[in-house]
């Protein structure tokens, strides 16, 4: 029987009805039977980074985004842009896995949900992969992907009907699947 894998979502938008957020509930809605996704809804808990806290004992928000990176196999970011950049509360977010240890070598991938408009939020996409250097996140390329979503294209349950969209979704996923079962393979 082939290994499942624990899929950690992670959205950049606190805002109701997010792009963002249903383009990751359309991953969920599409994942391979062997990905258990699991969404990390903490962001807004989270205190403000600063390193002198950055010790024990650690805010429980904080032990509980760690707590739930380390227990994942592989993360899935979408994030918007705010004003050519990430948004501050994801970046506050990002900045408390730099001190912990369970991001590093962690396989990684994002979805971009924007509309092409402003620019397609490539300033805050080259940043998500400067911070996820950082971090010390693998981030796995082929499953990364550019896939505008209309507000018009989901409902209240935040899901994408549309077939084309979730099969774009479904490729990312299929994708960072491949990369994980060739992880575990070598
Ligand atoms: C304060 C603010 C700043 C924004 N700055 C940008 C920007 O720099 N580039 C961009 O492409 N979109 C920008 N947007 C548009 C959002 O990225 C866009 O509305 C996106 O759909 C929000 O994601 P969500 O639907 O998941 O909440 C901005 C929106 C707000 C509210």
């Amino acid at each position: 029987m082939s290994a499942t894998h624990d899929l950690l979502m992670i959205c950049g938008s606190l805002r109701a009805g997010s792009t963002n957020e249903a383009l990751l509930r359309t991953a969920a809605d599409v994942a391979p039977d062997r990905f258990n996704a699991h969404f990390y809804t903490g962001t807004a808990a989270l205190p403000h980074f600063n390193p002198d806290h950055d010790v024990d004992p650690l805010h429980p928000a904080v032990i509980e985004l760690r707590s739930m990176i380390a227990a994942a196999d592989a993360l899935l970011f979408c994030t918007p842009e705010y004003a050519g950049g990430l948004p501050g509360s994801f970046k506050n977010m990002l900045d408390w896995t730099v001190g912990g240890v369970d991001i590093v070598g962690k396989p990684a991938a994002w979805l971009n949900a924007s509309n092409a408009g402003r620019g397609g939020a490539a300033g805050a996409h080259a940043s998500l992969r400067a911070v996820l250097g950082f971090t010390g996140a693998t981030l796995v390329e082929d499953a990364c992907a550019h896939i505008p979503v209309p507000r018009s294209s989901f409902g209240d349950d935040g899901v994408i009907r549309d077939e084309e969209l979730r099969g774009q979704v479904s490729n990312s996923l299929g994708a960072l699947l491949d990369h994980l079962t060739a992880a575990r393979d070598t």
